[in-house]
């Protein structure tokens, strides 16, 4: 069990870490950003704990945040420095296929010396992600993943926009990397969860505040399996994006913030406490494993203001085209099946011999021909996701945002776009999307273990 101050259940304290000051931005409005996967080291864990060896962009822990304004075009010069194969997947961006970095479906994979040119507009505004797309579980696992933000052209008011990039790390006492990846285990339960949570590569200790100010806070959760569920309650939080899209501000149930895998969450704080004061976040996501996330330390400046800033907090909607799920719409079932605890298909034995332990709609990812299903162009696109393993599954499709329709038939009152829905053991989820963009795109769980053990298939529009 990890807390802040201990990983690997060892005891051992790691070092304070504070989280904020400045961290390199890399805007690549001077023209194009190179993108190096490469080894490296990394001070996860602190104190007189060593170095991490890790493999990373451009040799930062996380990547590095790349921004650019709504409308902009990107250009990354992606360079291989590992020596296996790599892509670059831009996770929530609606681009052209050929860009979505998919080995084997969208482009060749990227071979040990050489380089990809990426290459597409910020079509809408939000909190998005990158990570290789090849060799997922380790490529990521290992520290490969970097945030992306597009900026709205005009911005909400607040006095800091913060990001934390949440990971989770499986590492031994010495500091390194498990290289357990692929193991049966972790692939066929719930993936590989770790012992080491860090944020924006460091184990957090405290987060200085100072009272009275408003700080747009960007969640990106970029573990391979874990899911956090932060109470944030002291603070009133009000959740203003999911995945990158706007959504109508709301408060969550009790503060609490849950972020599966792959998600973001984009959120607005009032630190309404009082100068010198200390406020504990927790995380309690996993049922009696509950730990101390960081600390917010409010400084002992005299507040920025008295009430709370009085300046609106929507943000305004990006260009995304609106589902009409009537009777014209193409309506598929996609049944996630397998996995520890689970019922098979039929003739799942051969596929498991081979580690694919899930399957969608039968067949796991390699055992499948052809995509899912195919959808027209244009056409409104239904797709109710139906759990019947004993696992939690972040679901993710490529080159989309999907409202959320409902949850066991129950509609969703709000009106919430996502690239990423947690679907729970036994529960469907009903989404719907306008497939306005041509080409093959992955759908999978995002736990990066399913994924590679089978959970994965195509849609195609044509
Ligand atoms: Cu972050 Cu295939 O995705
Ligand atoms: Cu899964």
């Amino acid at each position: 069990m990890i807390t802040r101050r201990h990983f690997l259940g060892t005891g051992l304290a790691a070092g304070a870490f504070t989280l904020g000051g400045g961290r390199g931005h890399a805007s690549p409005a001077a023209g194009e950003l190179g993108l190096t996967a490469e080894p490296a080291v990394a001070r996860l864990v602190g104190g007189k704990w060593p170095d991490t060896r890790v493999w990373s962009y451009n040799r930062s822990i996380p990547g590095p945040e790349i921004r650019v304004r709504q409308g902009e075009t990107l250009r990354v010069i992606a360079r291989n420095g590992l020596e296996q194969p790599t892509t670059v997947h831009w996770h929530g961006v609606r681009l052209p296929i050929a860009m979505d970095g998919v080995p084997g479906v969208t482009q060749d994979p990227i071979e040990p010396g050489d380089v990809f040119r990426y290459e597409f507009e910020a079509g809408g505004a939000g909190t998005l992600w990158y990570h290789p797309h090849f060799n997922s579980s380790e490529q990521v696992g290992r520290g490969l993943s970097g945030v992306l933000v597009v900026e709205e052209a005009e911005p909400i008011r607040v006095d800091r926009d913060v990001t934390w990039v949440l990971d989770d790390w499986l590492l031994r006492e010495t500091a390194q990397i498990d290289d357990s990846f692929g193991h049966r285990g972790q692939m066929s339960h719930g993936g590989r969860i770790g012992n080491t949570v860090t944020v924006n590569g460091r184990i957090p200790e405290t987060f200085a505040v100072r009272a009275g100010e408003r700080i747009r806070l960007r969640l990106a959760n970029v573990s391979n399996a874990r899911t956090f569920g932060l109470d944030l309650g002291a603070f009133e939080p009000k959740i203003i994006a999911l995945d990158g899209q706007p959504v109508a501000p709301f408060a969550p149930d009790g503060g609490k913030v849950t972020v599966a895998a792959a998600q973001r969450v984009d959120l607005v704080l009032d630190m309404a406490g009082r100068p010198g004061e200390r406020v504990t976040v927790t995380d309690g996501y996993y049922r009696n494993r509950a730990y101390e996330f960081v600390e917010f330390v409010y400084s002992g400046e005299r507040p920025l203001r008295d009430s709370p800033l009085d300046a609106p907090v929507a943000l305004p909607r990006n260009p995304v085209p609106e589902p009409v799920p009537d009777g014209d719409a193409l309506r598929r079932t996609v049944v996630l099946q397998g996995g520890a605890m689970g019922a098979f298909p039929d003739g799942a034995d051969r596929f498991i011999e081979d580690n694919q332990f899930w399957f969608l709609n039968g067949l796991p990812d390699k055992g499948r021909d052809g995509p899912l299903f195919t959808v027209e162009r244009g056409r409104t696109c239904v797709v109710t996701m139906r759990n019947e393993t004993r696992w939690e599954h972040p679901m993710h499709l490529h080159g989309f945002s999907f409202r959320v329709l409902s949850r066991n038939g129950r509609p969703n009152m709000r009106s919430e776009w996502r690239d990423t829905v947690l679907v729970h053991p036994e529960e469907s989820v009903e989404v719907a999307f306008v497939a306005d963009n041509p080409g093959d795109w992955m759908f999978h769980c995002h736990v990066l273990e399913h994924q590679m053990a089978g959970m994965m298939g195509i849609v195609r529009v044509a």
